[in-house]
């Protein structure tokens, strides 16, 4: 079964930075996929090619994907547009502008996103799979309500019974059913197979958001590998100067403050480096730092 590990933590923090580094140590050892979501385009930037149309390989053992909105939405409509059609237009009088109505809501592509973890979770091809990635609270809120929400609806069996035979060519019955089994997949994968890190930097909102997601994680299952503690001023460069030596001591406060409330949660240490985000620049380094 393919694993799946995720980097997760505040805007900026270092989550592309050190999802790169990680699919990098993992393609050392098997095939392995690296998958953002972040919009920013940092990945393609990375490695210097277009990676938001499909897969690409990038280096040995290691292949990369750019999930970018525009990208998710397609792909949702391809897959879904027709069956949810069908589902609604059986007892609701709407035309097919319905499915744009739809593709505006608010998390259906983070959702969709899920989906398209699990598909290539599925798909074998990968002993991991790295994901670069901010779910939110609400995105996985959503999943457990939407469960919730299809049961009902197949629940609601009779109802469909009585007027089965007003439906031509599809069930919606069989459909909703469908929907339900594949959020319980998604679910199960990210309970079971799925492991975070949150990255933080050393600061005060960072480490408090760190910590609130880290207990949203635990609160929905989902293992917490533990913490990465991004971007560290080294004291040896901070001594020097009064300005530099108060933010290092600022610091480190909230390093300490991270460190006490992980508690038995591993927290990995990443100094401030220089040069560039590149394949031949610092990212072998945060790979060498990080395992
Ligand atoms: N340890 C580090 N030292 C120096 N710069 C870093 C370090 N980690 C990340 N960066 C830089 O910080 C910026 C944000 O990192 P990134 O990984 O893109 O964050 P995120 O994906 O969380 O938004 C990038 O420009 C990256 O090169
Ligand atoms: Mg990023």
């Amino acid at each position: 079964m393919t694993k799946v590990e995720m980097f997760t933590g505040k805007g900026g923090v270092g989550k592309t930075t050190m999802s790169v580094a990680t699919a990098l140590h993992y393609a050392q050892s098997g095939r392995t996929l690296l998958i953002s979501t972040d919009p920013s385009g940092s990945l393609s930037e990375i490695f210097a090619q277009p990676l938001d149309q499909s897969i690409v390989s990038v280096a040995a053992n290691l292949d990369a994907v750019e999930l970018t909105r525009r990208l998710v939405l397609d792909l949702w409509r391809e897959k879904f547009a027709d069956e949810i059609y069908a589902v609604l237009s059986s007892f609701l009088p709407v035309g097919r502008e319905i499915i744009d109505y739809i593709e505006g809501a608010p998390g259906i592509d983070e959702e969709f996103m899920l989906d398209y973890l699990l598909t290539m979770a599925q798909s074998g091809d990968y002993q991991t799979i790295v994901w670069d990635t901010a779910p939110t609270v609400t995105t996985l809120n959503l999943l457990f309500i939407q469960q919730l929400f299809y049961s009902h609806l197949t629940q609601a069996q009779k109802v469909y019974m009585k007027v089965k035979g007003v439906f031509s060519k599809v069930d919606p019955l069989t459909l909703i059913d469908k929907w339900l089994k594949l959020t319980a997949q998604i679910i199960e994968l990210l309970k079971t197979d799925t492991s975070a890190w949150v990255v933080a930097n050393p600061e005060h909102l960072p480490v408090e958001q760190a910590l609130d997601i880290a207990r949203s994680l635990t609160d929905f299952e989902i293992e917490v590998n533990g913490f990465i503690l991004n971007k560290l001023l080294p004291l040896e460069v901070c001594e020097q100067h009064p300005f530099w030596l108060a933010k290092y001591k600022a610091q480190q406060e909230c390093r300490e403050n991270l460190l006490r409330a992980a508690g038995t949660l591993p927290v990995k240490e990443i100094p401030e480096l220089s040069g560039k985000m590149k394949i031949d620049g610092f990212l072998g380094e945060v790979t060498k730092l990080l395992y």
